[in-house]
């Protein structure tokens, strides 16, 4: 279900429901079985040569290539150059392309079929670009609040990121287009990303930061990246790891390919399972300077250093992905230009996705609180105040010049910055405007995007029924500062004086509404102020940002997002910040997030899994039954309230004290659509497989249930646990 919506719905809204704004399948792509695909792959890589079978593992340089990276082009046999293109939330570097939600607001939607659906959409606009990979999705973890790159992927939780990856994969790649699972691994901040090794213990790999990635392979992903990083003190380009975790135990099928220069050498990385070098030169500042790949491995497989065998591999692994993916059935022409972005003869993917997009951006909406249901607006709030340059456009925003990729924040925010943004939205719908569109003439507002002049703030504050007061705090990749912050946030406090701005308007309007757009967790000195009714969540909405807000506010959807990550009450409470050292020991091991708030019993500001609907939902009796392997649970769920809504139903299993697992972990969740007045009883279903009932045994190296005494906890939010059942394996 992607949206749910109440009474009033506009035909817009209804069809959402109906699933009827997916995005249409390319009628022209035959996926095909990874057998199916190895077959055809071994006839043509049998006939390439030694420098052909390279050639198409090895980028061309950056800085002269269509994509962010190409590979060699070969003829006879023929294999076309790949175009690599960022990102994870769309295509970069080009125009006429939709912005859509982020990674992170995909996940806080929690709704399966609405995370399929942005992947379709994504993978419709690759394809028609001709662009055969994207780079994405990214299933890095928020291990720290701060975490720069940490809104690019889904959240704390390596089931949500799990279910979200494996999702969005199908989705892109049932396009045709190869997903990219990144960063391949323990790339969770940016502060000395090309230095620091992340030490991880091999059950919290298994358990936490593995876990997306096996999932996609599960799913099928044609490419993993390997990151920036070192893992345990060994680049993770030329990491043994990639063979023996990804190749030999997940049973990975496609090819590994680097970030953007990770890889360090020729011979370590060719024989720990590297498959592919990008963008191809080793020297950053020289675009056309020779690639550890390229000459350098025809000379190591000449010299008796690499196998060719091993080439023979990479070769394979690579036109399996396309052969998978049919790319050799009428695959586009490539039409991106990334390094000189030029909208003349730009082919337009945009389609009909702006309606998911806005959907999307509704359905991930995390409504935090609601006192005195002062949300949705009512028909008599007849004057509104709309506060803070967060609530507009800014023409910076679209200056390639002044805020490439996104890097500044002068007005709303839709994404973070770095290369995981659509660089060139073809618009943006900023909040002031969603909402204009939606009260035309009936409502009057008044309206500042002045963040500083408080006696003015104050007074148009005062001027209105109720006053919506907007803020935000931004993140992205590197180390390039953006108003003084790096690609992690130095801190959690709001941007551009929002904390004051806040207040003084909470101080001037009885009813205030407090909007907050951010890359992840902020601190809320202000959330227990007695005039702010309601703390509305819309994270990264992306292009449709006010029309989407508007949808929520105003009741024509019921918001349903739910957190996909822990927000303090203060910093301290966090298991950890971002590093500067160049060691860095994963020390809280599987507790992290709402793990380690629960096994420290500190209370969280808003928890993991929280939001909060316009009605009310019931759970009745919860039922279980356990078999060897398996586990059902079933529970009823009702909607007691007077509008229609959905709910993210969410099952948190604690295992047996003998585990020494955290106090309980997400292993399910359904979003559920469920119609008003008492008498409409949704039965939802929970299936529990050896993959969520196991831990990872460090002794035989295997996936082993525990036995003993399980308890099966049923709620609203990591914190809002409803219904409670035990059994035992
Ligand atoms: C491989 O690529 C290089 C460019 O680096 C080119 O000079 C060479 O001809 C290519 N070899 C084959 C066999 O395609
Ligand atoms: C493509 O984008 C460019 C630049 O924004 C714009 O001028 C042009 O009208 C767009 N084309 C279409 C078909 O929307
Ligand atoms: C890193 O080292 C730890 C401790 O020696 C070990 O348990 C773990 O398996 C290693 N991780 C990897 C990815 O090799
Ligand atoms: C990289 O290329 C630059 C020229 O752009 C050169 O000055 C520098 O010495 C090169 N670095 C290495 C390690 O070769
Ligand atoms: C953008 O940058 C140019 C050159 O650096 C500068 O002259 C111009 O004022 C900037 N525009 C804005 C809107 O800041
Ligand atoms: C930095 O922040 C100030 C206000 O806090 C804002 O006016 C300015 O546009 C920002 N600069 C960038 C590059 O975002």
């Amino acid at each position: 279900m992607l949206v749910s919506s109440i009474s009033k719905a506009s035909s817009l809204l209804l069809l959402a429901l109906l699933g009827a704004s997916s995005v249409t399948t390319n009628a022209d792509v035959k996926l095909r079985s990874w057998d199916e695909a190895q077959d055809l792959a071994k006839e043509l890589v049998g006939q390439m040569s030694l420098e052909q079978k390279v050639n198409i593992t090895t980028g061309m340089g950056f800085n002269i290539t269509p994509c962010v990276g190409n590979t060699y082009a070969i003829t006879n046999p023929d294999f076309p150059s790949l175009c690599l293109q960022d990102g994870p939330l769309g295509v970069r570097s080009s125009y006429n392309v939709s912005a859509g939600v982020a990674g992170i607001n995909a996940a806080a939607s929690f709704d399966r079929k609405a995370i399929l659906q942005r992947g379709e959409m994504m993978g419709q606009e690759f394809r028609g670009k001709g662009a055969h990979i994207q780079l994405g999705p990214a299933m890095n973890f928020m291990r720290t609040a701060e975490s720069g790159r940490g809104w690019e992927s889904f959240g704390e939780d390596p089931f949500l990121q799990g279910v979200a990856a494996a999702e969005t994969i199908t989705g892109v790649q049932s396009q045709g287009v190869i997903s990219t699972a990144k960063h391949f691994i323990n790339n969770e901040q940016e502060t000395n990303r090309h230095e620091e090794s992340s030490n991880v213990d091999d059950r919290t790999l298994h358990e936490i930061y593995l876990w997306p990635f096996a999932r996609s392979v599960e799913a099928g992903v044609g490419s993993v990246m390997c990151s920036y990083n070192k893992v345990n003190g060994t680049s993770a380009c030329e990491n043994d790891m990639m063979n023996r975790i990804l190749k030999d135990e997940l049973d990975f099928k496609g090819f590994i390919q680097t970030d953007w220069w990770a890889a360090m050498s020729t011979v370590q990385s060719a024989v720990n399972g590297l498959d592919m070098v990008m963008p191809g030169n080793m020297n950053t500042t020289d675009d056309h300077s020779p690639s550890y790949y390229g000459a350098n491995l025809v000379n190591a497989v000449k010299n008796g250093k690499v196998d060719e065998s091993r080439v023979n591999d990479m070769a394979l692994r690579i036109v399996a992905a396309y052969y998978k993916m049919g790319q050799d059935n009428d695959f586009p022409k490539t039409t991106i230009d990334s390094f000189h972005v030029d909208p003349k003869g730009s082919v337009d993917v945009e389609g009909d996705h702006k309606t998911l997009v806005r959907e999307m951006g509704a359905a991930s909406v995390v409504l935090l609180t609601n006192q005195d249901n002062i949300l949705p607006l009512k028909e008599t709030d007849k004057s509104i105040s709309v506060i803070g340059s967060d609530a507009f456009n800014d023409p910076l925003l679209f200056d390639p010049e002044n805020c490439s990729n996104f890097m500044c924040d002068p007005a709303t925010l839709i994404q973070g910055w770095g290369s995981g943004v659509v660089s060139h939205p073809s618009y943006i719908v900023p909040p002031i405007e969603g909402i204009k569109s939606r009260v035309g003439n009936d409502v009057k507002i008044q309206s500042t995007n002045d963040n500083y002049d408080m006696e003015k703030v104050k007074q148009i504050a005062e001027a209105s029924d109720i006053a919506i007061v907007f803020a935000n705090s931004d993140s992205g990749e590197g180390s390039t500062p953006v108003n003084g912050t790096k690609g992690d946030r130095s801190t959690l406090t709001l941007w551009n004086n929002g904390d004051k701005l806040v207040q003084s308007v909470a101080d001037a309007n009885k009813n205030t509404i407090v909007v907050v757009h951010s890359v992840g967790a902020i601190l809320m000195p202000w959330a227990n102020h007695e005039n702010i009714k309601a703390i509305v969540w819309p994270g990264l909405p992306g292009a449709e940002s006010g029309n989407s807000l508007a949808d929520v506010l105003f009741g024509d959807v019921n918001p349903s997002g739910r957190l996909p990550y822990t927000i303090a009450k203060e910093l301290g409470d966090y298991v950890t910040t971002p590093s500067a050292d160049l060691e860095i020991d994963y020390t809280e091991k599987l507790n992290i997030g709402y793990r380690w708030f629960d096994s420290k019993k500190i209370d969280p500001l808003f928890a993991f899994g929280h939001g909060l609907s316009y009605t009310k939902f019931d759970y009745g009796e919860l039922k279980v039954k356990a078999r060897k392997d398996q586990v059902n649970a079933e529970i009823q769920v009702q909607n007691t309230g007077d509008v229609d809504g959905a709910e993210v139903v969410q099952l948190y299993l604690s295992f047996p004290e003998s585990a020494e697992e955290p106090p309980k972990v997400l292993r399910g969740f359904e979003k559920v659509f469920i119609k008003a007045g008492g008498h409409h009883k949704e039965s939802v279903k929970f299936e529990l497989t050896k993959t969520e009932l196991s831990i990872w045994d460090v002794t035989t190296q295997s996936w082993v249930i525990p036995s003993g005494q399980f308890e099966i906890h049923v709620g609203a939010s990591s914190r809002d646990i409803r219904q409670f059942a035990t059994f035992t394996l």
